[in-house]
């Protein structure tokens, strides 16, 4: 009997700078994640250009992510870090995915609404069939644990279905292999954990923090320095009342709900632990003791970025390297896909 082992995958768009949002929802816990499971950490290319990029920032943006990622504490001795294009398999999949998903399945998908807005008819198709890929990059593993932020949980819910449906419509020729329970493909769990799995933005604290807002001041990037940080903050959006003592003051307050939430999540404490010290006081104090905790945090991270990107040959080494162990995972795995769907190869 074959029985799939653990195994994480997650992935980042590379597209602008990655974000405090990025990192409290999604880093801190593929970091964690090294110490106890095989990882797989992936710049997902593929996915940046389902909207237009210029392709000299976007061959910037895929470095400066991996030098974040690295910066951020993963370990690319350990985990396998590489960029989605260089593994065609995972495209080639992806288009086998195109022809197991519905397209009732896509349509609910809001993430798509969202981002093409009211002319759809103008989107690329790459951003409708998006989920596909994106399921294709766990699976093309057989990846089990994806750890992610909020907004990508219906994503891996079509995932789920997508491994459901290929495993049943392939049933015969999976139990012929010898696969426990007719499982070929998993229902990878989704790991929506850590400190703050949605982080808004700090001029609207119902929207949540992008790379892609225009507004650069609704973000705080990982490359940005301590006075933009220290700036940022001291313009973030709040409202006129001193700020309450316990969580349940919060209430239809997004902007302070958001603001102690990311001081609890970059110090370690709860927002009750942070409302407890700020209530009754003002936003102008906290926020000056908000910008000390977010620059003492990230300006390290910021300043290895920085290093490691002085040197775009050797982050190209590293990536090509990654590529190479992911191959070694995915093109066995690919090859039985290939068999099962009666390809001749
Ligand atoms: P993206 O920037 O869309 O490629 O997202 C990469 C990862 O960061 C995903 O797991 C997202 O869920 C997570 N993420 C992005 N923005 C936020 C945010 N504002 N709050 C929490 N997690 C986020
Ligand atoms: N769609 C994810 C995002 O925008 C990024 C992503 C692509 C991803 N493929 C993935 C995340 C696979 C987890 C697993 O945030």
């Amino acid at each position: 009997m074959i029985e799939l082992k653990p195994r994480v995958f997650s992935g980042m768009q590379p597209t602008g700078s990655l974000t405090l949002g990025n990192y409290l929802g999604a880093m801190i816990n593929w970091v964690a994640m090294q110490t106890t499971h095989d990882c797989i950490y992936c710049i997902v290319d593929l996915h940046a250009i389902t909207v237009a990029q210029d392709p000299a920032e976007l061959k910037a943006a895929i470095r400066r992510a991996a030098a974040a990622y690295m910066a951020c504490g993963i370990d690319t001795q350990k985990s396998i870090v590489f960029n989605q294009s260089q593994v065609a398999e995972h495209a080639e999949l992806a288009w086998v995915f195109n022809c197991v998903a519905r397209l009732g399945w896509l349509d609910r998908m809001t993430q798509f609404k969202e981002k093409a807005g009211k002319d759809k008819e103008r989107a690329s198709v790459g951003l409708y069939a998006y989920p596909n890929l994106m399921a294709a990059d766990i699976l093309v593993y057989r990846a089990t644990h994806v750890p992610v932020g909020e907004d990508q949980k219906q994503h891996l819910e079509l995932a789920r279905d997508i491994a459901q449906k290929f495993n049943n419509d392939f049933k015969e020729g999976i139990a012929a292999r010898g696969y426990k329970d007719g499982v070929f493909f998993p229902l990878c769990e989704p790991m929506i954990q850590g400190p703050a799995t949605r982080v808004m933005s700090l001029r609207d604290g119902t929207k949540k923090m992008s790379k892609s807002d225009p507004s650069d001041l609704s973000r705080i990037n990982l490359t940005d320095d301590a006075d933009t940080i220290a700036k940022k903050i001291q313009k973030a959006k709040t409202d006129p009342e001193p700020l309450p003592s316990e969580a349940a003051g919060l209430a239809g307050r997004p902007e302070a709900d958001n603001l102690t939430g990311i001081y609890a999540a970059l110090t370690g404490t709860t927002q009750d632990a942070v409302l407890k010290q700020f209530g009754g006081g003002q936003f102008s104090g906290f926020k000056k003791a908000l910008a000390e905790v977010a620059v003492e945090k990230l300006s390290p991270i910021t300043s290895e970025m920085n290093r490691l990107g002085r040197d775009p040959a050797e982050i190209d080494r590293m990536l090509a390297a990654g590529a190479a162990r992911a191959r070694a995972i995915a093109q066995p795995i690919m090859a039985e896909v290939k068999d099962l769907l009666g390809f001749v190869r």
